[in-house]
């Protein structure tokens, strides 16, 4: 069942092109410059009068939730708080039957995240909920939702359901964009056109398996990793060191690029393996420059750069070019070669990928 993969973990990764254009499918209309989400339509006048969004989540799902706020306030101008479910129901929330409160959950079970809603709930708030597993307790508590369609998903660490999360943020955040006259119809024809395509970029990114095991065999033993990106890369960069941490038992943490001269820059040695998301986007720069930093400190670098990239190969150790798309959708592709990184790694340290200690699928305790 395993359909020919040595892992679950592997079969989910690879099944990627086809569970994002599940996901997308029946919702975009390129041509037409059209974004249609069945599950929320009829909350289509709270979209576009809101005046805030917040997003709750834990773990993974936190992390799309992290890509969404970026693509929420990018695109449709709505400001977004992302919470971890956790926190937000211990700390007395503001919260108001004005707001709008969209739970992440890929098991639909997760303990934290009902609390989360039960709450919001309680203050008269509006819930959606973006699950992926079809009837599950959270999307019967929410008033509408947004299924992620990725299929079950076995392997404890979340891979396809992280893109297919950040694949339904994605739609929600072109479909408020059009309703509230955020982006012009030529604009989302061209959006809508590029985000059609990227189940096909991630088909060609996941090209990039066996050179990245081979980037993989070289860092196999080393005892900490960094995860560095700006913008929506962030939240790609703490996906990438969650995935590394919790197969691999390998101490890594992901940061914003900028925010490693505050204090992180203090743990680089020659032993230190950092990957960055460099891809040639609007920090692309400013990147550039945290590289030489890490060089400068004999850190060794692995780099995710847009295809064709000169500048980075001249500095790093190791270049990932990934195919290049518009910056909006540079999350669901660069996640790919981060995933595939952990899983070479936990592979080759003998770590039990689909089951990793101590974790289960789902958290259905506080
Ligand atoms: C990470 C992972 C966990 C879950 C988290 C939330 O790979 O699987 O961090 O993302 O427990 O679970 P859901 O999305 O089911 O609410």
């Amino acid at each position: 069942e395993k359909g020919g993969y040595d892992h679950f973990m592997m079969k989910e990764i690879y099944e990627q092109p086809r569970s994002i254009r599940d996901c997308l499918r029946g919702r975009i209309y390129p041509q037409q410059g059209k974004v249609q989400l069945g599950g929320i339509k009829e909350y289509t006048e709270k979209l576009k009068n809101v005046d805030r969004i917040i997003i709750v989540a834990c773990g993974t799902s936190w992390h799309a939730g992290l890509v969404g706020e970026y693509l929420i306030e990018e695109y449709a101008r709505v400001p977004v708080e992302v919470e971890y479910a956790s926190e937000f129901r211990y700390r007395n929330p503001i919260i108001t039957e004005k707001d709008l409160v969209i739970a992440i959950s890929q098991s639909g079970e997760t303990a934290d995240t009902m609390a989360a809603i039960e709450l919001a709930k309680e203050k008269g708030a509006t819930i959606f909920g973006i699950c992926n597993v079809v009837g599950a307790s959270i999307p019967r508590l929410t008033h509408a939702g947004v299924y992620t369609h990725a299929g079950p998903e076995i392997g404890v660490a979340s891979t396809k359901a992280f893109t297919a999360q950040v694949s339904v943020l994605t739609l929600i955040a072109f479909y408020i964009a059009q309703q509230r006259g955020k982006i012009t119809q030529s604009k989302m024809v061209e959006y809508l056109t590029g985000l059609n395509e990227i189940p096909n970029l991630v088909q060609e990114a996941l090209k990039l398996n066996e050179h990245i095991r081979q980037i993989a065999a070289r860092f196999k033993d080393s005892t900490n990793c960094l995860f560095l990106g700006r913008g929506s890369s962030f939240p790609v960069a703490l996906e990438g060191a969650l995935k590394l941490k919790e197969i691999s038992y390998i101490h890594a943490e992901g940061y914003p690029a900028a925010e490693m001269k505050h204090g992180p820059i203090a743990l680089i040695d020659d032993e230190m393996p950092v990957v960055f998301i460099a891809t040639k986007h609007s920090s692309y720069e400013k990147v550039i420059s945290n590289i030489q930093e890490v060089k400068a400190r004999k850190g060794h670098v692995i780099a995710i750069v847009s295809e064709g990239d000169t500048e980075v190969k001249g500095m790093a150790d190791y270049v990932i070019e990934i195919p290049q798309t518009n910056e909006a959708f540079v999350p669901l592709v660069a996640t790919i070669p981060l995933q595939l990184l952990a899983y070479h790694i936990a592979v080759m340290r003998g770590c039990n990928v689909d089951q990793p200690r101590n974790l289960a699928k789902s958290v259905t305790v506080e």
